[in-house]
C-alpha cells in the first residue's frame, strides 16, 4: 500500500514512493529515462532520503514508461558537465548500506546498465535487452562499467558485450549470474517482494558492493593483445574499442578505485575526441531522418496490411523478405511460372540459412513464409495496399508494369518503384494516380542492408511519402526522404566519386593504390573492389542511360574499356583486378592498358600520394553532395549523411560526408589518418 509520496523538487523526473519498509524510487524521464543533470540529482537526492530514514529496510529503482535508463543523456555531451557526476552517483547507491535492487525492464543500456550493475540485486522482466552500446558512440563506459561488468560475468564475456556494442537478453545474463531473477509479469511487485525479504531480516547484512568482488584472474597472459589485433581489423581507425580494452585490462592491473580513476580518464580522451562528435552527430542524423517538418501537419500515413513485389528476382525477393519478416502478407508476381518458383525457392533458402546460423527459429521461418504469396496474374494484386516494382532496369518495361498495375490496383494503392536510376516523375505519369507513385529504392542484399531511399516525384502527395517513410521505419530500415534525380541522392553521389577514381588511374595511381588509400581513409571497400564486386557493367550500363553523361571522353575510360574488354569484375574472374582461384590480385595487365589510354588522351601520369587520393575523393562526394542540396533533393545535410553511412561504408567515425566537410580534419593538409 502506499502511503507516502515525496517529490524531491517540484520538477524532479525521480520521485521515491514508500511501501511498507521497501523505498521505490522511480524515474520518469520520457522517451528513454535518459540520466540528465536532473535524473543523477533526483537519484542522489533520493537514495540519500532512504538511507536516513529508519523505518526504511530496503531501496527498489525502477522506471516509468517503456524502458529502464536507456543511457546517459547524449544531448549533454559536447556541453560543460554538470553535477552530480554519474560515477559518483553509482559510488553512493552501491555504497548504501541499506541492500539496493534494480528493476529492469525494455532496454537498459550504457549508463543504464552501469545504474543496474551499481545496484546490489537485478531483477528483470523477461525480454529485456542489457547492453554497453558506448562504442557505437565512440566512447566507453564511464561509469563503472568496465569494472563492475568483469566482476559479475568474467572478463571474456564483458570484452565481447562492451568491445561490441551489442544487447543481450537477461536470460543470458541470468546464466552468467549477473541478474538474480527473471520474471513474467508484475516486475514492481516482485522487486519489492524481493526487497521486503531483505527487511525483515532482523541482523541485515550490509550488501556486498560489485566493486568488492575480487576482480577475474586471466590465465592466459596473451588475452588482451589478441583482442586488440582483433579490434584493429574490425573496428579500423577507432580509439574507443582500443579504449575499452585498456579499461577491462585495468580490472585485472589495479584496485577498484585506481580502475576506475583510469576509466574515466579513458572516457573522457573519447568523449572530446572527434570520432566520438562524428559519431554522436550519426545517432541524432539518423533518428531526425524521419521527421517530416516539410509535411502538411495534418497528414496521416495510410494503412498498410497487404503489399505486392513484383519480380522475383534477387532484388524483389529481398523486398519480399523484408516484409514478411516484419509481419505484413505479401504478394510477389512474376510472369514466368518457373521464374516465380525460382524466386519462392531462393526465399525458403534465405530463411533456411536464418534459422541455421540461429538468427530466427523455425517457427518464426514457417510464420514468414506463409506470409508469401506467389501469383503469376496481375489480377491478383487487386486488393493490396502498396506495390514495389523490382522489376528490370528498363524505362519501357517499368512504365508497361506500371500502366498494368493502375488499373488492377485499388485506387488508393500506392505504387512505388524501385528503381535506382529510372525518373520516376515520367514512371507516375503513365498512370491515373500520379500523387500515389513515389521510389522505394532498396539497397542490395535488400534483407540486410538498412538503408532505403523514398523518392518523392513533382506530384507525390504528402501522405504517400509519409505512409513509404513509415513503412520503412515498420520493416526495420533507415528511410530517408530523396528527390528526383539521376541516381537519387546515393548513386548520384557514387557516380562522382567514382568518376574522380578512375580520373586518377589516368593520372598514375593504382587500383591497388587507391582502394588502399580509401581503405585506410576507413571506406568499408575502396572503389575498385567495390566496382569488381558488385559488376562494373552495372555503371556502365547506367551512365549509358544517363542523359546528362558529360561529353568528357576521359569520364570513367578505364571502367568503360575493362566492360568493353569483357572484364566485368569478379564474376568475370577479372575486372580492375585479377581473381585466379577466386584470389584477388593486382593485374599488370590493367595498369598497362590504362598507361596507353592516358597517353592516347594526353594525360600525364605521376605519382599520386595516399593523402591526395583521399583529399580527391572526399572533395568530389562533397561537392555533389551540396549541388544535390542547392537542388533540394536532399531536404537536410544530416539527410546525407545517413545514407552514406547506412548505404555505402562511409566510415561511421568521420560522421558522413557533409559533417566532416564541416570538420576541421577536412581543412588538414593530409587527409591520410
Ligand atoms: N540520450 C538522449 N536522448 C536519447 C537517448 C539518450 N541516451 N536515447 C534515445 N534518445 C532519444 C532519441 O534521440 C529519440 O529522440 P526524438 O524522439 O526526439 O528523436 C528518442 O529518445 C527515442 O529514441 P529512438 O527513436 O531511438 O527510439 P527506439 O524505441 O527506436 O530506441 C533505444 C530506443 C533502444 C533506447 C535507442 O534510442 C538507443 O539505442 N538509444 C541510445 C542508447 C545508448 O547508446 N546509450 C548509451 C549512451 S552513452 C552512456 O550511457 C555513457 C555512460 O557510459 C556514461
Amino acid at each position: 500500500m502506499t502511503n507516502k509520496l515525496t517529490p524531491v523538487t517540484p520538477v524532479t523526473p525521480v520521485k521515491i514512493v514508500i511501501e511498507g519498509s521497501v523505498a521505490l524510487i522511480n524515474i520518469d524521464n520520457p522517451p528513454v529515462n535518459a540520466l540528465s543533470q536532473a535524473v543523477r540529482q533526483g537519484l542522489m537526492e533520493c537514495v540519500a532520503t532512504a538511507n536516513s530514514d529508519p523505518n526504511i529496510g530496503t531501496i527498489v529503482i525502477a522506471c516509468s514508461g517503456r524502458t529502464f535508463v536507456a543511457g546517459a543523456d547524449i544531448s549533454e555531451f559536447g556541453k560543460p558537465p554538470l553535477e552530480p557526476h554519474l560515477p559518483d552517483v553509482l559510488n553512493a547507491i552501491e555504497q548504501s548500506p541499506k541492500p539496493v535492487i534494480a528493476a529492469l525492464h525494455g532496454t537498459v543500456l550504457g549508463g543504464g546498465f552501469e545504474l543496474a550493475l551499481s545496484c546490489h540485486y537485478r531483477i528483470a522482466l523477461a525480454g529485456t535487452k542489457c547492453g554497453l552500446p558506448e562504442v557505437t558512440l565512440g566512447l566507453i563506459p564511464g561509469a563503472g562499467g568496465t569494472q563492475r561488468l568483469p566482476r559479475l560475468c568474467g572478463i571474456e564475456k564483458a570484452l565481447e558485450m562492451i568491445t561490441s556494442g551489442k544487447s543481450v537478453v537477461v536470460e543470458d545474463l541470468q546464466a552468467f549470474g549477473v541478474v538474480e531473477s527473471v520474471v513474467g509479469e508484475n516486475l514492481l511487485g516482485h522487486a519489492i517482494e524481493y526487497g521486503a525479504q531483505f527487511s525483515s531480516q532482523i541482523d541485515r547484512k550490509t550488501p556486498v558492493p560489485t566493486s568488492q568482488i575480487p576482480a577475474p584472474v586471466v590465465t592466459n597472459s596473451q588475452l588482451f593483445d589478441q583482442w586488440r589485433a582483433k579490434l584493429a581489423r574490425r573496428a579500423r581507425g577507432q580509439l574507443a574499442p582500443q579504449n575499452a580494452i585498456q579499461a577491462i585490462e585495468n580490472t585485472t592491473l589495479y584496485c577498484f578505485p585506481e580502475a576506475l580513476a583510469k576509466e574515466r580518464e579513458l572516457f573522457v580522451e573519447c568523449r572530446n575526441s572527434s570520432q566520438s562528435a562524428a559519431m554522436r552527430h550519426a545517432f541524432f542524423a539518423e533518428r531526425q531522418v524521419a521527421k517530416l517538418d516539410f509535411l502538411k501537419t495534418e497528414t496521416q500515413a495510410l494503412p498498410i496490411a497487404k503489399v505486392a513485389v513484383i519480380g522475383a528476382g534477387t532484388m524483389g525477393c529481398g523486398i519480399a523478405i523484408c516484409f514478411a519478416s516484419a509481419g505484413i502478407a505479401v504478394r510477389l508476381l512474376e510472369l514466368k511460372a518457373e521464374n516465380l518458383q525460382r524466386g519462392l525457392n531462393l526465399i525458403a533458402e534465405r530463411y533456411a540459412q536464418s534459422v541455421d546460423s540461429d538468427r530466427i527459429d523455425s517457427q518464426t521461418r514457417d510464420q514468414c513464409l506463409a506470409l508469401i504469396q506467389g501469383t503469376c496474374l496481375y489480377e491478383d494484386l487487386a486488393d493490396v495496399d502498396l506495390v514495389i516494382e523490382a522489376a528490370f532496369e528498363n524505362a519501357e518495361v517499368k512504365r508497361d508494369i506500371f500502366v498494368q498495375l493502375d488499373q488492377v490496383c485499388k485506387p488508393s494503392a500506392i505504387l512505388a518503384s524501385n528503381t535506382s536510376y529510372l525518373d520516376i516523375n515520367a514512371i507516375a505519369e503513365v498512370t491515373a494516380r500520379p500523387e500515389k507513385v513515389l521510389g522505394m529504392h532498396f539497397f542490395s542484399p535488400a534483407h540486410i542492408m538498412k538503408l532505403l531511399e523514398v523518392v518523392r516525384a513533382h506530384k507525390t502527395d504528402d501522405q504517400t511519402l509519409l505512409t513509404a517513410m513509415k513503412l520503412g521505419k515498420r520493416i526495420g530500415k533507415i528511410a530517408v526522404p530523396v528527390g528526383v534525380c539521376y541516381g537519387f541522392v546515393g548513386n548520384r553521389m557514387y557516380s562522382a566519386y567514382g568518376a574522380a577514381a578512375n580520373q586518377l588511374l589516368l593520372e598514375g595511381a593504382t587500383p591497388e593504390q587507391v582502394d588502399q588509400a580509401m581503405e585506410d581513409w576507413g571506406m568499408a571497400m575502396g572503389p575498385f573492389a567495390v566496382a569488381d564486386l558488385s559488376g562494373i557493367d552495372i555503371g556502365y550500363k547506367a551512365r549509358r542511360e544517363n542523359p546528362h553523361r558529360p561529353s568528357d571522353p576521359s569520364f570513367f575510360r578505364p571502367a568503360d574499356l575493362l566492360v568493353q574488354q569483357g572484364r566485368l569484375g569478379q564474376k568475370t574472374e577479372a575486372g580492375f583486378y585479377a581473381y585466379p582461384g577466386g584470389k584477388k590480385q593486382p593485374d599488370p595487365e590493367v595498369i598497362q592498358l590504362i598507361i596507353e589510354e592516358a597517353r592516347r588522351l594526353k594525360i600525364p601520369q605521376r605519382i599520386i600520394r595516399p593523402g591526395d587520393i583521399q583529399r580527391r575523393l572526399i572533395t568530389a562526394l562533397i561537392k555533389e553532395g551540396e549541388k544535390i542540396l542547392e537542388q533540394g533533393i536532399a531536404v537536410r545535410a544530416a539527410d546525407i549523411d545517413v545514407i552514406w553511412l547506412n548505404g555505402y561504408g562511409f566510415p561511421r567515425y568521420r560522421g558522413g560526408p557533409m559533417y566532416f566537410a564541416n570538420s576541421s580534419e577536412f581543412d588538414s593538409p593530409a587527409l591520410s589518418s
